[in-house]
């Protein structure tokens, strides 16, 4: 089996983007490989300064991969600052690559000019993603297409490394889930934390029913008579902005409900918007509810065991690894 191994910050709460981009993919298919599943709380250091709030959703993110369908004892669930493995090849890392090669980092651009402190954790953030990576020799990185670079810069700390003190690291590959359409929030912008458009995945029917009742509808998007349109491409029917009139909500209900019958249903209910909001709220419910009473069971407690237990499992592995790196690069005397 090959190794497969993802992370997911603890830097929000999570809402349907995080689900059908992260938990559901990796719940859906980590059986098929030896799964590593990290909670990188030292990389949402970079940005969230609030030790409440991230011992709140470290706690939020594993509770979210468990009642997602993610069986403990079938995948490695750990978090990162357990390991001190990781911050400690990422220093190693740095020391064999350039400022100028991770100054072509594009997160680290986007986020500095959307306003985020330029610390320098975010800046050499690449470094400690390779060492999460690498340390466990893994094959498979399942992402989001805006880490695929950041699965680059593991590849080439690797080649460094094997360059400069012999073979010791797999090249990772990146698992891009494209077949997975970004998530629209709200508002119609990619479902992001930072742009306020969530609809969250656990919080109570009355806050998600809240967040659909604010879905943006017909603002810039209403186009009398746009209803149907199908297009016969390649012997494929595609349809084509089924319902102009309501993009947006149309596109979150398809995460939840067949296409075909979502196009009966706002054909029949063209400028009811509250009545195919009130569809959505019941359909998000009859898939988030019984996740929702599963995460509600999730005790504290049996969090800190699940991490504990990884943590174990993890340690096996990084500090074997760590003792060749030791020895290979010259600090260690034995
Ligand atoms: P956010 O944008 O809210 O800060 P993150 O960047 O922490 O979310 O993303 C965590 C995971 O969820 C990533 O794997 C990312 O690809 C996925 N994800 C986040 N938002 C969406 C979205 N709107 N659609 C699809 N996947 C998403
Ligand atoms: N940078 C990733 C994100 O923000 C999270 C992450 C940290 C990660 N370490 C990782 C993902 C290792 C995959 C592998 O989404």
């Amino acid at each position: 089996m090959k190794r497969l191994l993802t992370g997911l910050q603890p830097s929000g709460q999570l809402h349907i983007g995080n689900y059908f981009g992260a938990l559901k993919p990796f719940a859906d298919t980590y059986q098929e490989y030896e799964s590593f599943l990290m909670v990188a709380d030292y990389h949402s250091l970079t940005s969230l300064k609030d030790p409440k709030a991230l011992r709140e959703n470290i706690v939020e993110v594993v509770r979210g991969y468990l009642a997602a369908g993610v069986d403990p004892n079938k995948a490695v669930i750990f978090k990162q600052s357990d390991m001190q493995e990781h911050t400690e090849l990422a220093w190693i890392f740095e020391c064999l690559v350039t400022v100028p090669f991770l100054e072509l980092s594009h997160a680290y651009k986007d986020k500095v000019a959307k306003g985020m402190e330029a610390n320098a954790g975010l800046f050499n953030y690449p470094m400690l993603m390779a060492a999460d990576i690498l340390l466990y020799d893994t094959e498979v990185v399942p992402v989001g297409k805006d880490q695929q670079q950041h699965v680059e810069y593991a590849r080439e700390a690797a080649n460094k490394f094997n360059l400069a003190y012999g073979q010791t690291f797999t090249e990772p590959q990146a698992k891009i889930m494209e077949t997975v359409a970004v998530v629209p929030g709200t508002d119609g912008q990619k479902m992001s934390k930072s742009y306020k458009n969530t609809i969250p995945l656990f919080a109570s029917k009355d806050e998600v029913a809240k967040a659909v009742m604010n879905i943006v509808t017909d603002s810039m998007q209403t186009r009398e008579g746009a209803v149907e349109e199908s297009k016969v491409l390649g012997g494929q029917t595609v349809m084509r902005h089924p319902i102009s009139f309501a993009t947006n909500l149309f596109a979150i209900h398809t995460l939840f409900r067949n296409e075909k019958e979502l196009v009966d249903l706002y054909n029949a209910n063209k400028s009811n918007y509250k009545a195919l909001k009130e569809v959505l709220i019941a359909d998000i419910e009859v898939v988030v509810a019984p996740m929702r009473t599963k995460y509600d069971s999730i005790t504290e407690a049996q969090v800190k065991e699940v991490l504990t237990k990884g943590a174990e499992k993890a340690k096996a592995i990084t500090s074997a690894k760590m003792a060749d790196v030791r020895k290979k690069v010259g600090v260690s005397l034995n």
